[in-house]
C-alpha cells in the first residue's frame, strides 16, 4: 500500500537543516534555521538554565502525569511574562493558559480550539510569513489569507497596504500577529502603528492571534511585549502562542504556551474546557521538563536577573553581527545598500537575495540559508563573517 505515498518536499527549514548536515564540506555555514550561535558557533545552553536544571535535579519528586494544561505555576509565568506581572486580565482571572509542546504545538491548539469550536475559519497571515503557518494553520483546517507587509523596494513595513489589505477581514476571523521579532523579515510594527492596528482591529471585530517566539530579542523583555499589551488593553478577547526556545535556549526541550483571553473569568473557565480536549486528544498532556526548567528561572530573584541579563547578550551580539555583516559588505564594494540590516530586530535579515542567488550561495559556498533569503543573523560568528560576505558580494 505504501508504494502509492508520493514523497513530501522537504520542509523549507528544518529540510535544510538535513541537508547541511549531510553536506561534506568543512566550510559549511548554516543561517538556515533560527537558532542562537555563540562566537564560538556553539548553541550554548544558557547559565540559568543549567543551574535550574541542578536544583530540579536535586529536588525533582515524581515523573507522574502532568495535568492536561500543563504545570500551573508555569502558566501563571507565562502570563506575567506576557502581560506584566501585576496586569489586571491575569488577577481577573480572564487569561488562562495551557503549557504546549513548543510554539508550533500552541499555534496547532489554538487554530483546532477556533475550528472545532466554530469561531472563525479563516485565518490572515502576513507576506511573508514563517514557512510553517500556512501549513499549521490548514492541518486544522483553516483557510488561509494573506495581508500586506513588505514591501520590497524600501526593505521595510508596508502599514497603509496591511492596513489596507485587513479591511477585508471579516469581524470573528482569525488575524495572526508577531509579536515581535517579524519572522522572516525582521521589521516590527512601532508603537503607533500597534495602536493603530488595535484600534483597527477591535473596530473590526478581528480575533488576534498573536505568534510570540522571540521575546527579549529586539529590545527587551517588557519592551518586546509593547504591541500584544496594547492589544490586550483593546481587546476583551485575543489568543497567544508563545514559546521559549530562544530565549531561553531550551529548543530540544519544546517548551512554549497557548494563552487565551475572554471577557470574563466565567467564560474562560468554559472555554478552556475545550482547549484542554483538544489538547487530549493530540498529544493527551505535555512533556514537563522544559516548563520546570522556565518556572525555576522566573520564580527565582537570582535566577531570574541572569537569565534577562543572558537574553540581553544575545541580542546585543546578534545587534553586533548585523553592523559587522553591513560594514564587512560595503567594504567588499557590493553596490546595494545593506544599512537596512542594522534596523531589523532579532535573529533574521531578509536579505533581498533572490532564490537563485541562495541557490549559488549553497551550491558553491556551502552557505545554507532559506530560499526566500531570509538570513539567521544569528548564526554568524567573527570566524564565518568574511567567507560568508565574500560568498554574497561574488554572488550579486
Ligand atoms: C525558524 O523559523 O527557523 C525557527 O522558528 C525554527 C523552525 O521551527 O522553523
Amino acid at each position: 500500500m505504501f508504494e502509492k505515498v508520493v514523497a513530501a518536499p522537504a520542509d523549507p527549514i528544518l529540510g535544510l537543516t538535513e541537508a547541511f548536515r549531510a553536506d561534506a564540506r568543512s566550510h559549511k555555514i548554516n543561517l538556515g534555521v533560527g537558532i542562537y550561535k555563540d562566537e564560538t558557533g556553539a548553541t550554548p545552553i544558557l547559565h540559568c538554565v543549567k543551574k535550574a536544571e541542578q536544583k530540579l535535579l536535586a529536588n525533582e519528586q515524581t515523573k507522574n502525569y502532568l495535568g492536561i494544561e500543563g504545570n500551573l505555576e508555569y502558566g501563571r509565568i507565562v502570563q506575567q511574562l506576557l502581560f506584566g506581572q501585576h496586569a489586571s486580565l491575569i488577577a481577573s482571572g480572564r487569561a488562562k493558559t495551557a503549557q504546549a509542546p513548543g510554539g508550533t504545538g500552541a499555534l496547532r491548539i489554538a487554530a483546532e480550539f477556533v475550528v472545532r469550536n466554530g469561531l472563525a475559519n479563516t485565518v490572515w497571515i502576513s507576506d511573508p510569513t514563517w514557512a510553517n503557518h500556512v501549513s499549521v494553520f490548514q492541518a486544522a483546517g483553516l483557510t488561509v489569507k494573506w495581508y500586506k507587509y513588505y514591501d520590497a523596494a524600501s526593505k521595510g513595513l508596508d502599514f497603509a497596504a496591511m492596513q489596507a489589505s485587513l479591511a477585508d477581514a471579516q469581524a470573528g476571523d482569525l488575524v495572526l500577529l508577531h509579536g515581535c521579532c517579524h519572522n522572516p523579515t525582521g521589521i516590527d510594527p512601532t508603537s503607533e502603528q500597534w495602536r493603530a492596528l488595535a484600534k483597527q482591529s477591535a473596530a473590526a471585530g478581528w480575533l488576534p492571534l498573536f505568534d510570540f517566539a522571540y521575546q527579549g530579542f529586539a529590545r527587551g523583555i517588557e519592551e518586546d511585549a509593547e504591541g500584544l499589551r496594547i492589544f490586550a488593553e483593546c481587546h476583551e478577547e485575543l489568543l497567544v502562542a508563545s514559546s521559549f526556545s530562544k530565549n531561553f535556549g531550551l529548543y530540544n526541550e519544546r517548551v512554549g504556551a497557548f494563552t487565551l483571553v475572554s471577557a470574563s473569568k466565567e467564560i474562560a473557565d468554559v472555554a478552556f474546557t475545550q482547549v484542554k480536549t483538544v489538547i487530549r486528544a493530540n498529544y493527551s498532556n505535555p512533556p514537563s521538563h522544559g516548563a520546570a526548567v522556565v518556572t525555576t528561572i522566573v520564580s527565582d530573584p537570582a535566577l531570574y536577573a541572569e537569565w534577562v541579563a543572558e537574553v540581553a547578550a544575545m541580542r546585543v551580539r546578534i545587534r553586533e553581527m548585523r553592523e559587522l555583516l553591513v560594514a564587512k559588505l560595503a567594504e567588499r564594494g557590493v553596490s546595494q545598500d545593506f544599512s537596512f540590516i542594522r534596523g531589523q530586530n532579532g535573529m533574521f535579515s531578509f536579505s533581498g537575495l533572490s532564490k537563485e542567488q541562495v541557490e549559488l550561495l549553497k551550491r558553491e559556498f556551502a552557505i545554507y540559508i532559506v530560499g526566500s533569503g531570509r538570513i539567521s543573523v544569528a548564526g554568524i560568528t567573527r570566524a564565518n563573517i568574511d567567507p560568508l560576505c565574500d560568498a554574497i558580494a561574488k554572488v550579486l
